[in-house]
């Protein structure tokens, strides 16, 4: 991750928003604690209801991700942040409450109703998707669409993108 941006995402809170307004973003990290401290600063700088989906193979780095966003959100340390591919949804109370969901299980996009996905979209919270290909955009109401790659053992190349260019993000974060 470059240390410029990771500064200037810390220092100004919309500088995401504008990021993702602006179009596409591409960071690479070198290792498990940059992709969480990525994952941090977004939990840092959101400030509204948001719903982000982690797209990429096992072992990419999804989780690890959604642990940094969870520690930006506000979650405790006393809380793990573990894969909910078992649960499929875990709940953890921060500045705004975080459904960390894994589809991984989920038989289609009508099972969401089962899970209860509307009540968490009505709690006005974060919600963070890992497998997201079980459903869709339009289904989950995504937000922010965030693929992981992995590009060598401790290199994981992450891409943003926001799917409403019309809306000002710089609102939600
Ligand atoms: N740059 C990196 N970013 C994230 N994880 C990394 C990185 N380099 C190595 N890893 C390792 O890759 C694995 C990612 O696991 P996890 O976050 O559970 O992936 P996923 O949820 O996509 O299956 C962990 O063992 C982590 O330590
Ligand atoms: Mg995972």
């Amino acid at each position: 991750m470059r240390r410029s941006m990771a500064e200037s995402m810390t220092q100004h809170s919309s500088y995401i928003g504008e990021l993702l307004a602006a179009g596409r973003v591409v960071l690479t990290t070198a290792s498990t604690e940059e992709t969480e401290e990525v994952g941090r600063l977004m939990g840092c700088a959101v400030s509204g209801p948001l719903v982000l989906t982690l797209a990429g193979d096992l072992g990419s780095g999804k989780t690890c991700f959604a642990r940094g966003l969870a520690r930006g959100l506000g979650v405790d340390e006393a809380y793990p942040v573990t894969s909910p591919t078992y649960t499929i949804v875990n709940e953890y109370p921060g500045r705004l409450p975080l459904f960390h969901l894994d589809l991984y299980r989920l038989g289609g996009g009508d099972e969401l109703e089962e899970i209860g996905y509307r009540d968490m979209q009505q709690q006005g919270g974060v919600i963070v998707v890992e497998w997201p290909e079980r459903s869709d955009d339009a289904e989950l109401g995504t937000d922010l669409v965030i693929t992981m790659n992995e590009e060598g053992p401790d290199e994981r190349v992450i891409t943003m993108r926001c799917l409403h260019p019309d809306v000002d993000l710089k609102e939600q974060f």
